[in-house]
């Protein structure tokens, strides 16, 4: 090849690896292999070794540039970096608008733009004659930071605009603006992804090192440290929202266009964004998002209404850094500093002891809290979590609230390090741990707080589901020593129910105590007919909840059968580990739970177990296919979906991976819906499940 030819060879392999490098990072939509992109890269590289001379800056070898210098240089924005003033509410935003309104009344005919707020960091990024040459943070929004190196591992930062000239050139024109700014400042948010942050952390923990707090302190501590290798091992990815400066050239005047304008440049942008005429529809937009912020797949503290004429936003001014032409519509925060000010421990229904947080009481979403988990001993360790720390706490959605990890650079050196306690706060009995187990156990049965939970459990929906034995009437007839273990409900008599409930307070109650205490002694009686898998869940052993249950009575005739099984046969059944089988041995050799299990049986509670696998298949349309289920079916539960799906071959597990074959959607799904989305796994309802079985 001549120099002449590998030259041209070489400015087309910059201009190919950038196009398919922005399909990749930014639109999330790749036209290549990963094995295509290496080959075109190594070539670029190949060249690069024989002509040092010609690498250039847009290059894409040059995403991991040399270190800094020990600290970072300042850049001077060349116009002021602002800030947002914040509305936490409809009402704000009117009175916002009712400021503005005053000011100059043209705003009572214009149009607003509506984006999401990242939580991320703002930063800055330089382009001459479209190449990018620089990158800064906000810093003080005059004079920022130099990040330059750090920001250039950023695949979603293009090296070189437009990207796509074609594109580019077809909407600029529309926009009735010419070619690309000789020098064009922009401004957008880095941070990084959720999904990818929760994998991130994954990983650090299984490599045992120090996980971080969040999203967003992760992406500013990625990108506000010296080593762009660092950087560059980092999910941190950006959306660009701004045009800070332009010169040579125009760019549109309008919020809503200039959006469209950065992404035909090829950077990232929001999808999200919308325009209307009113300021009623944007707000009303705007809380969309409040309720749904969980969709987004980075974490948002609210949404920006932006006035989208942008002279006459300029117009407006601003007051300190805020501008008058946009305000933060503040979502509830979730994330809240608090003091931690004591540990204590509470004891589950299989006697689990959890930590749990004291706080001071503070505001979050709406809601005081107090208290908040601590999920186990072990997490308080990894985490260094100290009695009188300043602590990161979150309240989000259903989730309850938990401690997040202390705020060391609050430390005063008065906190205190914690140590579990070695005996059951509630009985004083020495707790035990279990092989491969993060947590610790009392293993009293007769410890009094383990009763009551293990009680609750019992006669809860899911499992014997006997209606109306609340727990303040499990508590009294435990106080009354009428019930010692779970099979004592069966030999209950109607006075033992009537002292019980004449006992609580009475003054609620709608009912007379005599209708109650018939209407209890019917659902006890009701619930002796429950199936043998809603037994064995009501039992509480450790690691068996309702789809363990579910198997194992698949497999075993009746409770006697059961407790025969050993931890080999037990292994032997899909879905149960070392840890459960373990477990349900255990349970079944503990005196203490023989004794409940002869007198349940004496009783007549003692259910016969559904029909072997082999008999209950009715096809094998599913064989080979693996399914999630996530959200509440439309009819029906889990349990019977499983079964449905088993009973056609197929596999239901609890988590989506790529290997996942299809995720079974129904009403307010969790994670798994997000998850599924991302890894691409096809989507299907209970109804498309039950054609799919032909
Ligand atoms: S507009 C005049 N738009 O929020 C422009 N800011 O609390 C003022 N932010 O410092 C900013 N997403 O770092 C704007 N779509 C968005 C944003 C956004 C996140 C950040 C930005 C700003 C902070 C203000």
């Amino acid at each position: 090849m001549t120099t002449d030819s590998l030259r041209s060879r070489y400015e087309e392999l910059k201009v190919q690896i950038n196009f398919h490098n922005y399909r990749y990072h930014v639109l999330d939509a790749p036209v290549i292999s990963d094995a295509e992109f290496d080959r075109l890269l190594s070539e670029l590289k190949r060249i690069e070794a024989e002509h040092p001379d010609w690498v250039t800056p847009d290059s894409p070898t040059q995403r991991a540039g040399a270190k800094p210098a020990d600290r970072f240089e300042k850049v001077r924005h060349p116009a002021p970096i602002l800030s947002l003033a914040n509305a936490f509410g409809a009402e704000d935003a009117r009175a916002w608008f009712e400021r503005i309104r005053k000011i100059d009344d043209r705003v009572e005919r214009a149009k607003f733009v509506v984006e999401p707020k990242i939580d991320g960091l703002s930063v800055v990024l330089h382009y001459r004659d479209g190449v990018f040459v620089q990158g800064a943070t906000r810093g003080d929004g005059e004079v920022g930071e130099d990040i330059t190196a750090n920001l250039r591992t950023v695949k979603a930062i293009p090296l070189k605009i437009p990207v796509e000239s074609k594109e580019f050139s077809v909407i600029s024109k529309q926009l009735s603006v010419g070619g690309v700014p000789k020098y064009l400042v922009v401004r957008g948010e880095a941070f990084i992804p959720i999904q990818e942050f929760e994998e991130l952390n994954r990983r650090l923990e299984e490599a045992g090192e120090k996980t971080y707090l969040n999203p967003r302190n992760t992406a500013a501590g990625s990108l506000r440290q010296l080593d762009p290798a660092l950087t560059a091992s980092r999910p941190i990815t950006l959306l660009v929202y701004q045009i800070v400066h332009a010169e040579g050239g125009t760019v549109p005047a309008s919020q809503w266009e200039i959006l469209q304008y950065l992404k035909a440049l090829g950077f990232p942008v929001t999808d999200v964004a919308r325009r209307f005429d009113t300021l009623e529809e944007a707000i009303a937009y705007a809380e969309t998002w409040d309720k749904r912020r969980d969709d987004l797949p980075y974490e948002a503290d609210g949404m920006v209404i932006k006035i989208d004429d942008l002279n006459l936003a300029a117009e407006l001014g601003f007051v300190g850094k805020d501008p008058r032409g946009a305000i933060a519509f503040k979502f509830p925060a979730r994330e809240v500093t608090t003091t931690l000010k004591e540990i204590g421990v509470a004891v589950g229904r299989t006697g689990v002891l959890t930590p749990y947080a004291v706080l001071e009481p503070v505001e979050i979403g709406g809601v005081i809290v107090e208290r908040a988990t601590l999920h186990n001993f072990d997490y308080i360790a990894e985490k260094d979590i100290r009695v009188g720390d300043r602590v990161l706490v979150k309240r989000a959605g259903e989730v309850i609230p938990y401690v997040i990890g202390p705020v060391t650079e609050a430390r005063t050196g008065r906190e205190k390090p914690y140590k579990p306690p070695q005996t059951c706060p509630a009985c004083g009995q020495p707790v035990e741990h279990f092989e491969g187990e993060v947590a610790w156990y009392c293993v009293n049965a007769a410890c009094p707080a383990q009763l009551i939970r293990n009680v609750e459990h019992f006669v809860s929906r899911g499992a014997m589901d006997i209606v109306g034995m609340g727990i303040k009437i499990v508590e009294k007839l435990i106080e009354a020593g009428k019930v010692k273990d779970v099979a004592d409900l069966y030999t209950l008599t109607r006075e033992d129910i009537l002292e019980a409930v004449t006992k609580k307070d009475r003054k609620t109650e709608k009912q007379p105590p005599g209708k109650i205490a018939d209407n209890l002694l019917a659902a006890i009686e009701a619930s002796k007919t429950r199936p043998l898998a809603r037994l064995i869940a009501a039992l509480g052993i450790r690691g068996v909840g309702e789809v363990v249950a579910a198997d194992l009575a698949g497999h075993f005739e009746d409770l006697d059968a059961l407790s025969k099984a050993s931890v080999e046969d037990l292994q032997q059944i899909e879905g149960i580990g070392p840890n459960i089988a373990e477990g349900i041995v255990d349970w079944f050799g503990r005196e203490a739970n023989r004794k409940v299990l002869a007198k349940l049986k004496k009783a007549g509670v003692w259910p016969r177990g559904g029909k072997s696998k082999a008999e209950s298949q009715k096809s094998d349309v599913f064989t080979g296919l693996t399914f999630v289920i996530t959200g509440t079916l439309p009819a029906w539960s889990r349990e019977e979906a499983k079964a449905f799906i088993e009973s056609h071959g197929g596999k239901v597990t609890d988590s989506v991976s790529k290997k996942t074959s299809y995720l079974v959607l129904g009403e307010n799904p969790g994670s798994k819906f997000e998850k599924a989305k991302a890894l691409g796994v096809k989507i299907i309802g209970e109804e498309e499940l039950r054609k799919m079985a032909g």
